[in-house]
């Protein structure tokens, strides 16, 4: 388990990272190793609450802090939608913000017609749950990454994905139909350290407050 004097944060790597280190900036803390990382995974952030930021990917974000060997987690709601939530989500952090949606090759008919569909996604839990809803019957087929290439390969009829400039899918030839859900990072915390570190965890959760 997790040093009870300090906190740690696990941060997803990419572009919720830059967006966190301006959090932590604007609420005073020093994030000079974390803006230097190297090929280091942890690093100290000093200031009025030190803490220890762990680099990671989103998913593992989410099993650090259901595990309690991080305090908080930085995540985005697609992660916690897909992976489901065994820990408290205490912030809409407002950064990272997205669109969360089903995209289909621009000008075909996704849902006209009895036929079969196949949708290529990232997230393969959220995309069932949203197609049980619409009450179409699909194949999902998980993709790892650059799922804009299944319908131009011709493996799925559409996608769903997160869109954040939307160029992507318009380079891509695709469109946007219908909106899943709206994403945005989240601060996340284990919850057991809630209990047991609540002073340092207050004062952790009005930081972040008041650097939105
Ligand atoms: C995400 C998402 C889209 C793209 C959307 O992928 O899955 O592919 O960004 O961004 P845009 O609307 O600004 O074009 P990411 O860059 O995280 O890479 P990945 O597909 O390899 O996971």
């Amino acid at each position: 388990m997790n040093n009870d004097a300090l906190l740690r944060i696990a941060v997803t790597k990419g572009r919720l990272l830059e967006k966190s280190i301006g959090m932590f900036e604007r609420a005073g803390a020093d994030c000079a190793a974390l803006r230097a990382p190297g090929r280091r995974l942890t690093l100290p952030v000093l200031g009025n609450i030190p803490f220890e930021v762990v680099l990671a990917k989103a998913p593992d974000v989410i099993t650090y802090v259901e595990h309690g060997v991080c305090d908080f987690g930085i995540v985005g709601k697609d992660t916690i939608l897909e992976l489901g939530s065994s820990f408290y989500e205490v912030l809409d952090l407002r950064f990272g913000a997205c669109r969360f949606v089903l995209a289909v090759p621009d000008g075909t008919d996704f849902f006209g017609g009895l036929r079969h569909r196949t949708v290529a996604t990232k997230y393969p839990n959220v995309t069932r749950n949203f197609l049980e809803k619409k009450g179409v019957d699909a194949d999902i087929v998980k993709i790892e990454g650059s799922v804009e290439l299944a319908p131009i390969l011709g493996l799925a009829d559409g996608i769903v994905d997160i869109v954040e400039t939307g160029g992507t899918l318009r380079e891509n030839g695709l469109a946007p139909i219908e909106d899943v859900a709206y994403v945005s990072a989240r601060l996340i915390a284990n919850i057991a350290a809630v209990k047991t570190k609540k002073a340092l965890v207050t004062d952790f959760i009005n930081m972040c407050k008041g650097a939105l």
